[in-house]
């Protein structure tokens, strides 16, 4: 049995159905703080199988004690999704952020270790690299300051789980995703922001939708191909099949102690512009947009050497781009029953 913390949040989901689709009995920890119960419902919509669901605090050791009562000892594997991840709120809220991410991990590194669960896969991001001085990075370029109290918490966890996993039988990984975009194609399942979207596919889908006027592209003087910021935009479905390959090398693992890092992109960056160009080839919408100026904190370009995961994990992400803008369109849409 795997349990999945955040399993209602945007990735979580999407790896229960993946995880459901190739035969793991799945439970979900979630305190709905940022999700809907009724994401069960999909996932047993696209799967036929609802996992099993406990609501929780994960960062309250208590609580989360009394869960583990009930389901510790028939679990294998953790893919801890479960945290806060609004990168503004962070800088006004850092202690919320800190005892939010930094709680929950130990409190599941805790009982991982009473009910003796070996395998743990934990969701990083690219945020630990900062501004690379060179692009692609691999999961050797050294991580740098973080630009906001989220992104530590990442760096922070990580070094949590390596220290960790030298002196308690833990074998784990942690994966650095990219940027996720996406869903799944069913449109049953999706990214679903609170309020104005501050990542770029959810405000391109909301202005195409009419909910926004347009679309601000925060700066155009970079040093890129186009001037606009560079990012590896990564389809979600792919992501979410990342977590199996990460646990079924954890599950062949025979080192007792081991801890592994795995860049997720797709490997090619893409510019604002060229994200705005793809959507209107993916779906004919010409998305209204106005140069703004830069945004605090973003960095120039970052994208993911992948060649640690294409060898070590056997995996590779498959869906383009233009695949991944058209499903987040049909998510969107399908959400707010906006006909073809
Ligand atoms: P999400 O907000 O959709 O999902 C996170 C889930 O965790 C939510 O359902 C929320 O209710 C739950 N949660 C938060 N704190 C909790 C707590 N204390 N107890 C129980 N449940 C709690 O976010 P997501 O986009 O699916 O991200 C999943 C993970 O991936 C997070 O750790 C995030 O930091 C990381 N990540 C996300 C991105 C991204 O762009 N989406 C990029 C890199 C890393
Ligand atoms: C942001 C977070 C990062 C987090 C990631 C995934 C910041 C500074 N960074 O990354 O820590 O890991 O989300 O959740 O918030 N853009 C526009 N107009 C918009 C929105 C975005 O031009 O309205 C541009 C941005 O300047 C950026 C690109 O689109 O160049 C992608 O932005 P976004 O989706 O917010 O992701 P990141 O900034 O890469």
């Amino acid at each position: 049995m795997v349990i999945v913390t955040g399993g209602t949040g945007y990735i979580g989901s999407h790896t229960c159905v993946e995880l459901i689709n190739n035969g793991y009995d799945v439970v979900v920890l979630d305190n709905l703080s940022n999700s809907d119960e009724s994401v069960l419902n999909s996932i047993e919509e696209i799967t036929g199988k609802r996992p099993q669901f406990f609501k929780v605090d994960i960062d309250n050791a208590e609580q989360l004690a009394l869960v583990f009562n009930k389901i510790g000892s028939q679990a294998e594997s953790i893919i801890h999704f479960a945290a806060k991840k609004a990168v503004g709120e962070s800088v006004n809220e850092p202690l919320l952020y800190y005892r939010n991410n930094l709680d929950s991990l130990m409190n599941i590194l805790v009982e991982m270790e009473r009910f003796q669960i070996p395998n743990l896969v934990f969701s990083s991001s690219c945020t630990v690299y900062g501004q690379p001085d060179v692009c692609p990075v691999t999961e050797a370029t050294p991580r740098k300051e973080a630009e906001s109290p989220y992104g530590n918490t990442k760096s922070m966890c990580e070094d949590i789980i390596r220290d960790t996993s030298r002196v308690q039988q833990l074998k784990a990984i942690s994966l650095r995703y990219f940027n996720p975009i996406g869903a799944h194609e069913s449109a049953k399942i999706g990214e679903l922001p609170v309020g104005v979207p501050n990542n770029l596919v959810p405000f391109v889908t909301q202005t195409a939708a009419g909910i926004r006027k347009e679309l601000t592209i925060f700066g155009d003087d970079y040093d890129t191909i186009d001037g606009t910021c560079v990012r590896d935009y990564i389809h979600v479905v792919d992501l979410a099949k990342a977590h199996l390959r990460a646990l079924r090398k954890l599950e062949v693992e025979t080192r007792q102690n081991s801890y592994d890092i795995f860049n997720i992109g797709t490997g090619k960056g893409s510019s604002v512009l060229e994200v705005v160009n793809a959507f209107k080839k993916a779906t004919g919408i010409s998305v209204n947009y106005k140069i703004g100026s830069r945004r605090n904190g973003d960095i120039t370009a970052v994208y993911a050497d992948t060649t640690k995961a294409n060898t070590e994990l056997n995996w590779k992400s498959e869906l383009g781009l233009e695949e991944a803008l058209r499903s987040s369109w049909n998510w969107e849409r399908n959400y707010r029953k906006i006909r073809a």
